[in-house]
């Protein structure tokens, strides 16, 4: 028979406690809910009534039903009040020696068949079960922030903990609503474990100036359509919990650097800018406890004010190439009004190409998107040509020909011969060194990386790459070209995988290790990333989209280029390209294609 549970405690009511109080309460079980002293009692009830209130402002609740859930909710200091619960949830700081200390407290006040569980992100569950009598009713129980929202819970079984609890656990995410993956005590479980080598990594990339917090953010969510940012994430989670997660999961997985904390973590950490709770961390907020940001000193001046500082004036645009990324371009350059000369290797794949740019412009007619007016004015701002020598009056020339760096350097060697002073350079590289290229010509100032996303008529970012060389005024020129093609540009230094590819390849390579050392199933981990994270796809899912052998080449680049041995492509990737399972293109990746 499986257990009821009629009443919960929930002990620390800080980021993740509320919230946990919160869905316990809203699907009908009576919650003891408990601090360490009356004020921080006082904030967990604000906590909750300011989640609640919103939920009611927002239509998801309704008046009566938030009274009733707070109805269902007795606020008490001190452990003692957990007497009589079937189960408790611990969710006070990421620290070993306390959560121990509560677990003791909480075998002596609960009664004998009392469930005790932790929150824990990355803490040993196995530990801090050793500290009671019982070790075989403790298990993690790991929501997601904001837990209302997330409908991931990791449940977390020791070696010790029964096979009943752990069912009857299951049953109880069931009924709070939640997809829960059951899975061994490791740092960081499923979904932390590939989270926190990213956020530390993005947070590594602001600290090092590499780009700004509002164009690292906009590049992951606009590139990888992910609901947040990194840093706008390390804010929500709370610098300190965020602080501890990183540091327990360097010295419990293995000391890999990626997770020793970056140095400005602990810094602000110590400065009390510990992200949303305290109104302050990378972003500022309107009050502690916010989610609204407001502008500071570092929020950059309005685009327009910045395209004035010395901006050159561009009408007429090359592209060169006839690939999907150069058409893609083409139609989005005549579409947003400019004069563009294309430039291809002959008249046959300037055919190719023309056709390609009219039936992707014709789609957008049929879906009411343009006019037949507009897609043929597109159409006739485009003039095609095989030669180089046509882009001699352009004032600005987008490269998207092979990735390969000998017939990059030998084109921009070209360009540099044809084309007028003054005229911007860029390539769509999305791997190879912007330098190279730009020593390749006499003008290394005038040369940019323009770095769009495949499909370049739909997808909203830019990436702007800036090279040691690269001035001003380029890279002014750029940002207001990407902002007239109504994209948003992010302006990120010159190093491989740039913001976008650096921060995601090494977390999908990441959950192939995973799979590899068998901790989860490829469905669990996807789950968890969705569900957990709020992301579109899982890794392996969008691995199989991408190409295997596309991701193990940008992986090897990284790896290649930063040394990390972290960084080093995970065996299996490298089997399964050497197999032939590239992903959905060759109708098997990680996952069988041919019958779905
Ligand atoms: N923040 C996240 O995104 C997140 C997500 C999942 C899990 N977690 C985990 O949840 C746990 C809590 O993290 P958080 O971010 O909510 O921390 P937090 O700092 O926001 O809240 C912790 C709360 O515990 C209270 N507390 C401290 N000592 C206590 C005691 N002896 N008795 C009762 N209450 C006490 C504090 O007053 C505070 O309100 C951690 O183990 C963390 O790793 C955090």
């Amino acid at each position: 028979m499986a257990r009821e549970f009629t009443s919960v405690g929930v002990v620390g009511l800080g980021t993740m406690g509320a919230g946990i109080v919160e869905v316990f309460a809203r699907n009908g079980l009576a919650v003891v809910a408990v601090e360490i002293s009356e004020g921080a009692l006082e904030r967990g009830r604000a906590n909750l009534t300011g989640s609640t209130d919103r939920a009611v402002a927002k239509g998801k609740l309704d008046p009566a039903d938030r009274d009733a859930l707070l109805g269902r909710v007795t606020f008490a200091v001190g452990l003692d009040a957990l007497h009589s619960v079937d189960l408790v949830i611990e969710a006070v700081p990421e620290h070993l020696d306390l959560k121990q200390r509560i677990f003791a407290e909480l075998d002596r006040v609960c009664k004998p068949e009392a469930i005790l569980a932790t929150n824990t992100s990355s803490l040993s569950v196995t530990e801090i079960s050793v500290a009671t009598t019982r070790p075989n009713q403790v298990i993690g129980i790991h929501f997601f922030n904001p837990a209302p929202v997330m409908k991931l819970v990791e449940v977390v079984r020791t070696v010790v903990t029964s096979a009943d609890v752990v069912a009857d656990v299951e049953a109880l995410c069931a009924r709070l609503g939640k997809v829960d993956v059951t899975i061994n005590d490791r740092a960081g479980f499923i979904a932390n474990a590939l989270l926190f080598g990213y956020l530390n990594h993005a947070v590594g990339m602001f600290e090092a100036h590499y780009a700004s917090r509002e164009d690292i953010d906009a590049a992951m969510k606009l590139g990888c359509g992910l609901p947040m940012g990194p840093l706008a994430l390390m804010d929500l989670i709370g610098l300190d919990t965020a602080y501890e997660i990183l540091d327990t999961m360097y010295r419990r997985g293995g000391r890999d650097r990626r997770h020793a904390p970056v140095p400005l973590i602990k810094q602000m950490v110590t400065a009390g800018l510990l992200g949303r709770k305290s109104g302050r961390g990378f972003y500022t907020y309107e009050r502690p406890g916010s989610p609204v940001v407001v502008p500071d000193e570092a929020t950059p001046v309005a685009t327009g004010a910045a395209l004035a500082d010395g901006a050159r004036a561009i009408t007429k645009v090359g592209v060169v190439g006839s690939g999907t990324m150069a058409t893609g371009i083409i139609e989005v350059f005549a579409k947003a009004g400019y004069e563009v000369v294309s430039v291809t290797r002959g008249a046959e794949k300037s055919a190719k190409v023309c056709d390609a740019v009219k039936t992707s412009l014709t789609k957008g007619v049929v879906r009411g998107k343009l006019s037949e007016d507009d897609r043929d004015a597109a159409l006739g701002r485009v003039t095609w040509s095989a030669t180089l020598d046509h882009l001699a009056d352009v004032d600005l020339v987008v490269e998207a020909v092979v990735e390969e760096l000998s017939v990059k350097k030998a084109l921009f060697a070209s360009l540099d011969e044809i084309c007028k002073p003054g005229v911007v350079l860029a390539t769509t590289t999305s791997s190879l060194p912007v330098i190279d290229v730009a020593m390749a010509t006499q003008r290394p100032a005038d040369v940019v990386g323009l770095h769009f996303f495949n499909p370049a008529p739909i997808m909203p970012l830019v990436e702007v790459v800036r090279t040691i060389r690269t001035s001003p005024e380029t890279t002014a020129t750029a940002r207001a070209v990407c902002a007239a093609l109504g994209k948003t540009a992010v302006v990120c230094g010159d190093r491989s995988g740039f913001i976008v590819n650096a921060l995601l390849f090494p977390y999908l390579n990441d959950a192939v290790k995973m799979l590899e050392a068998s901790y989860s199933t490829a469905d669990d981990i996807d789950h968890a990333m969705k569900l957990g994270c709020g992301y579109p796809m899982g890794p392996f899912e969008l691995l199989d989209v991408v190409g295997l052998d596309v991701s193990l080449a940008i992986q090897r680049e990284l790896y290649l280029e930063l040394r990390e041995p972290g960084f080093a492509p995970a065996p299996l990737l490298e089997h399964l390209v050497t197999a032939g399972y590239l992903g959905r293109k060759t109708g098997r990746g990680f996952r069988d294609h041919t019958h779905r």
